[in-house]
């Protein structure tokens, strides 16, 4: 029998899960949607079915993937969970259960189960396969159309350790760059390069050691060079009895970049001193000769954990802005600026410029943010880096706007538009919105209005129809 979900603030409001698998066919839409507009909206994360009665944490929830199908102007949707193992022992057992976790029987290492994961952090669309990706587990693929749950072994037995919910596609080749951590076993600093090819072949899955053993969520391409930025939200498992978690923000462990030429052995990794800060996400980053320009989203600390004494970040701690980074790797000097002043995280760009000099970005903002409104983006935001120029849609206070994901229409950088689901706290539904990537400030070309919520979930991508 399931269980009522126990009281905590990551499953309250639009945090919430909902416990149903939906098909909606032909959405009613107010607007028009644009006839070229033909593809699919994949949009994933956290909605766990059973949560534990302790210690429940947005990040550990199963995945759910809510999918927008485009064509001739009309949009159907669907959801589905990702039916991974652990989810399906979950539903026959009628409860939560705990990680799988595997003890090597001599050095006592412990490592999770690749294959036995979440599915809850991002989905793409890469060698004409639909991966979920959560970054303690290998990818698990899904049917595009149907979302029907397909399972893990995409890369056959080729993937070392388990691979980012953020590895980078080379619009120029279709080659996928990811990364693993803590590859070898749980608080082992030993992480991975994956490079795999355009029809999906592991092309190499070399295994490093970083300074030391931290989550490392995301990471930065550019077209000669593989950023490895490890910030020190460090692992240690003699914490789990005092804080809760092995995960805790310990700043006097310093910041490191690692970098490598691409195509060159992991051997061959510097790591270079950075100022001390956490990331989660990586607009984009391209270099010109020696100089690396990236943009990210930075915090002071790593928002949601503590320190290693157990203090959660305050308010202003726990906002996260846009900074352009320049990193010059032949003197590792670092320099770094705020560019836009105001709460933004889940930036993207045109992903056709990924890994070269980009002009456009797209994130999700909190101009007016106010404590207390559970973390919520309320606008769609457009930075223009070279006037310098924000442009943005602001959905309303106390209604959330996911991640902008962009489409393209024509040649142009930027021209296309931006797909979002927003959550209508008094509708206490959600919908999709369409805007002109240049225009946001026009407000949606099209709504498409769903009758049940989508909760705040991570990341999503579009797949142009065949
Ligand atoms: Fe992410």
């Amino acid at each position: 029998m399931a269980n009522p979900l126990p009281k905590h603030p990551q499953l309250r409001g639009n945090y919430a899960p909902i416990n149903f698998e939906a098909t909606c066919h032909d959405l009613v839409v107010e607007g028009s949607l644009p006839e070229q507009l033909s593809g699919s909206l994949y949009r994933i994360g956290p909605n766990p079915k059973f949560v534990p009665e302790q210690g429940y944490h947005w990040f550990f929830g199963a995945g759910m993937v809510h999918a927008f199908h485009f064509a001739e102007g009309r949009v159907d949707y669907l959801n589905r969970w990702a039916r991974t193992p652990k989810f399906e022992a979950e539903w026959s057992a009628g409860g939560s259960l705990p990680m799988r976790l595997m003890t090597d029987p001599d050095t006592g290492a412990i490592q999770s189960d690749r294959r036995n994961g979440l599915a809850n952090t991002h989905i793409i669309w890469h060698a004409n396969q639909l991966l979920a990706l959560e970054e303690g587990s290998h990818p698990f693929s899904l049917a595009p159309e149907s979302l029907d749950s397909l399972g893990y072994g995409h890369y056959a037995g080729d993937l070392a350790g388990a691979m980012t919910a953020h590895p980078k596609i080379d619009p120029r080749t279709g080659e996928l760059h990811g990364f693993g951590y803590m590859s070898d076993a749980v608080g082992s600093p030993a992480m991975t390069y994956h490079v795999v090819d355009a029809q999906g072949g592991v092309k190499r899955s070399d295994t490093f050691i970083a300074p030391y053993a931290a989550m490392v969520h995301d990471f930065a391409v550019t077209r000669d060079y593989v950023l490895f930025p490890v910030f020190p939200l460090t692992c240690d498992l003699t914490r789990v009895p005092h804080l809760g978690s092995p995960f805790a923000f310990e700043s006097e462990a310093g910041a490191f970049i690692g970098v490598l030429e691409r195509g060159a052995p992991v051997s061959a990794i510097r790591w270079i001193e950075a100022p001390v800060c956490f990331i989660f996400h990586y607009l984009n980053a391209w270099n010109e000769g020696s100089v690396i320009t990236f943009d990210a989203i930075d915090f002071p600390v790593a928002p949601n954990f503590p320190d290693i004494n157990g203090q959660l970040p305050g308010f202003d701690e726990a906002q996260g802005k846009l900074t352009r980074w320049r990193l010059d790797v032949r003197t590792s000097q670092i320099e770094r600026e705020v560019i836009l002043n105001v709460p933004a995280e889940f930036p993207r760009i045109d992903d056709r410029y990924a890994m070269q000099h980009h002009r456009h970005g797209f994130l999700a903002t909190a101009s007016t943010r106010q404590r207390g409104d559970g973390g919520l983006f309320h606008e769609i935001s457009h930075f223009d880096f070279e006037t310098g120029n924000q442009q943005r849609w602001d959905a309303g206070e106390g209604n959330g706007v996911s991640e902008p994901v962009f489409v393209s229409r024509g040649a142009a950088e930027g021209e296309g538009w931006l797909l979002a689901t927003v959550y209508d706290a008094e509708r206490h539904a959600s919908s999709l919105v369409v805007l002109d990537a240049m225009a946001l400030a026009d407000g949606p070309i099209a709504i498409a209005r769903l009758d049940h919520r989508i909760p705040h979930g991570f990341h999503g991508s579009w797949r142009d129809s065949a």
